[in-house]
This record gives structure tokens, C-alpha cells and sequence, in this order.
């Protein structure tokens, strides 16, 4: 194979459409999906690429030194995608120190085992890519700035300081020992496989079962939304077309207010099932804003879009309603993520533990 790529979290939301990109585009690459399968991690995601020649799953903890060693000798990894995190905002303010564990220190084995196996390697065609989040710049006021890749970062949630640290560590690594690396953060995805505690998937599903919509504050909070499937493409772009060493932020342009975006989302489903104009809107219910809490995100994704070619394909609004109708016509997937059958999956599908 010309390349053997380790891409971490790819049971998760946007790895799971990372590792189908790069296995149906590129036969020519081994694509080692590697994920610990935590309550984010769903093997339905990638259900469909099971049979592919160039695929393989692999059960494991990026935090776990030893296994990270023999994975990378035993396959020959040559390049790396990771995804692997900690990822909900609410979660990490309730418990913090997972995301410490996964996201910081977990970058750090993965970066340390890298090093040791190139370092060994007769080939210099290597590559450490982060992906990573527009959180590490911090807050902005309303209508006022952009995050530009020279933004300092000014992380403010337990999540966002572990994904601010881990950035930090592979420039350190780049700096120090020149490991290949080249990193992208990205402002907030929706689109099909994300979990239903993320704002557009639990208010897709409260709509459709008439549960209240838990809006945080007054609903004012400004965040920057692109379709999954453009950040995969993105992605696609920077490991072939990044510079070494260099940041492209990933954004669509695309800001919404809150209460505004809750709003399409309830007038589109109440005309796609049939109900009165106004009966979703009722479901909404202002609650204690979360803490903290950032009041906006906006990418200034001039860098990639001139210097890489890279622009999303999707408008919003096809964006939306291609999500709504994916989690409208994929009730199993939604009903097993929140009863909890999705997770035994795994224990069907493969026999170690
Ligand atoms: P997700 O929570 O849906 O998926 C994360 C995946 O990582 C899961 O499959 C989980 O099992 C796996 N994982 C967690 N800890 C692990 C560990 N210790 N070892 C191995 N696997 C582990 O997250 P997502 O929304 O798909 O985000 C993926 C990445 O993209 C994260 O690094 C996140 O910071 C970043 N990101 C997300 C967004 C967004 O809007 N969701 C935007 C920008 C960047
Ligand atoms: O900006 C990129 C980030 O986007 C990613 O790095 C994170 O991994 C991802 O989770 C996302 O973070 P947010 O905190 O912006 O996403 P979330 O879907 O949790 O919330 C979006 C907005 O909606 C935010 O302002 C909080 C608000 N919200 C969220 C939930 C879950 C509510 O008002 N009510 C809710 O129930």
C-alpha cells in the first residue's frame, strides 16, 4: 500500500465520515480505523466500508502506550489522521478529567509513539495531522472579528483548554523534534452520525417526539455551522495539499444565532411531518445557560479557500434538510444510540474485547 493511515475517533461523528472518504477515494491507502469505542464511538457509522479491502477496525485506547507501540510497528503506520476526543462542551464542564486523559494526554502518547517509529523509519513520507477546533480561540463578541489562524488562542471550557493543549503539543513536537504535522481547526459540523446530546441532533429528535427544546440563556449564542461531509473534504485537502508545520482553519461561513437556527429547524420539520405551522415552536424552552458559556465562534477560512482551493460544496439550507431527513428515515440508528443497543454491536461483530 502506498500509504498506511492510522485514523483515530473514526467510530465517532466526522471520523466516521474521514475514514469513508479516504477508503472510497483511495484504494491505494490501508485506512486503520482506531477507536475505543467510548459512548461516542458507534460502529453503525461505518457499518458499510466492513468488507472493503482497504479497511481495518481496531479496538483500542490512544491513551495506551504499549498497545500504541505494537499497533504502529505491527502495521507500519506511515501516516496519522487524529480525531480521537473528548468532544461535548456540557460533558467536559461536568467531568472534566476524561478529556484531560483522552485529549491531552492521549495526543501526547500518540505524538511520542510516532516519533520513536519514524524516527526508526528508513522513508521520510510521514505525517501527523490534527485535527482540531475553532474553541481554541476563545469567544467573540457579536458581529465584531473572525478567528483568523494568526488568533491567539484563549480557550474557556475544560474541552476547549484539553484541545488548545494538545494543539500546543504537536507544535511542540513539530518544533522540537521535526515531526511532520500540519493542523486544522475546524468551527461546528452537523450532518448524519452525531450524537443526540449535540444542539441539532437532540433538537431533530425532541421535535419529532414532542419533547421540550432546552434552549441555554436567551438562545443568543452565535456559532459558525458546516455540513460534516465538507469538513471531510477539507480534511482530504489538507493531509494531501497542507504545508508541514502550518494551521487552515475550516469554516463555511455560515453563522446562526441559536434561537434562529432551533427556529428553521422547527418550522422545516413541522412541514416535513405534516404538522401545523407553529406546533414545534411551542416546544421551546428557555433553561440556565450552560457555564461559561462561549457567545461566538466565526471562522475566517480565506487561508485554505486561496492557498488550497478548498470550499464547502453545501449551502445551509440543503445541508439541513438532508439532515433532517437522514435522522427522519434512520429511526434504528437514533433509537439504538439512545437506548443503548448500538453499543453491543461491537460485541457481535468482533469476538475480542
Ligand atoms: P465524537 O465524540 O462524535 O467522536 C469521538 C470519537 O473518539 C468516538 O468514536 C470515541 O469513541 C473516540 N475516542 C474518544 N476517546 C478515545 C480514546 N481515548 N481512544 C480512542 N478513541 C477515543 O466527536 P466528533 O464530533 O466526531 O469530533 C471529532 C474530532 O473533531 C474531535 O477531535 C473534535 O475536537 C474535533 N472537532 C469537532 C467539531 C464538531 O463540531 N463536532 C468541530 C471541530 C473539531
Ligand atoms: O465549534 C466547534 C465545536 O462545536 C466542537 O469543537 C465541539 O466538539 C462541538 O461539540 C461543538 O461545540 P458547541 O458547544 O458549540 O456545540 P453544542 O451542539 O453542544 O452546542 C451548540 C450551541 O447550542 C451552544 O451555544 C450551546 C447551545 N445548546 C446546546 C445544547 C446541547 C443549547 O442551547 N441547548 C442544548 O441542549
Amino acid at each position: 500500500m502506498e500509504k498506511n493511515i492510522l485514523i483515530t475517533g473514526g467510530a465517532g461523528f466526522i471520523g466516521s465520515h474521514v475514514v469513508r472518504q479516504f477508503v472510497n477515494k483511495y484504494p491505494q491507502y490501508m485506512v486503520y480505523n482506531l477507536d475505543a469505542l467510548t459512548y461516542a464511538g458507534n460502529l453503525h457509522n461505518v457499518a458499510d466500508l466492513e468488507s472493503a479491502p482497504n479497511y481495518e477496525f481496531i479496538h483500542a485506547d490512544i491513551t495506551d502506550l504499549g498497545k500504541m507501540r505494537e499497533i504502529f510497528n505491527m502495521k507500519n503506520i506511515s501516516h496519522v489522521i487524529h480525531l480521537a476526543a473528548e468532544s461535548h462542551v456540557d460533558r467536559s464542564i461536568s467531568d472534566p478529567l476524561v478529556f484531560i486523559k483522552s485529549n491531552v494526554l492521549g495526543t501526547a502518547t500518540l505524538l511520542q509513539v510516532a516519533k520513536e517509529t519514524w524516527e526508526k523509519s528508513n522513508t521520510d513520507s510521514h505525517l501527523f495531522y490534527q485535527v482540531s477546533t475553532d474553541e481554541v480561540y476563545g469567544s467573540l463578541e457579536l458581529g465584531k472579528g473572525l478567528f483568523e489562524e494568526s488568533t491567539a488562542y484563549d480557550p474557556k471550557s475544560p474541552y476547549s483548554a484539553s484541545k488548545a493543549s494538545a494543539d500546543h503539543l504537536v507544535r511542540a513536537w513539530h518544533h522540537t523534534y521535526r515531526m511532520p504535522v500540519v493542523l486544522s481547526n475546524c468551527s461546528n459540523n452537523y450532518g448524519p452520525n452525531q450524537f443526540p446530546e449535540k444542539l441539532i441532533p437532540l433538537f431533530i429528535n425532541n421535535i419529532k417526539t414532542q419533547k421540550p427544546l432546552p434552549v441555554y440563556g436567551k438562545g443568543e449564542n452565535v456559532r459558525d455551522w458546516l455540513y460534516v461531509i465538507d469538513h471531510a473534504k477539507a480534511i482530504d485537502t489538507v493531509f494531501h495539499r497542507g504545508e508541514l508545520g502550518e494551521t487552515y482553519n475550516i469554516g463555511g461561513h455560515n453563522e446562526w444565532s441559536n434561537i434562529d437556527l432551533i427556529k428553521v429547524l422547527c418550522d422545516t420539520m413541522d412541514e416535513k411531518l405534516g404538522r401545523k405551522k407553529g406546533t414545534s415552536r411551542a416546544l421551546i424552552t428557555y433553561v440556565k445557560d450552560r457555564a461559561g458559556h462561549d457567545l461566538r465562534y466565526a471562522i475566517d477560512a480565506t487561508k485554505i479557500e486561496t492557498e488550497l482551493g478548498w470550499v464547502p460544496s453545501l449551502q445551509f439550507e440543503e445541508g439541513i434538510e438532508k439532515t433532517i431527513d437522514w435522522y427522519l428515515s434512520n429511526d434504528e440508528w437514533l433509537s439504538n444510540v439512545i437506548d443503548g443497543s448500538y453499543q453491543e454491536y461491537y460485541q457481535q461483530q468482533y469476538k475480542e474485547v
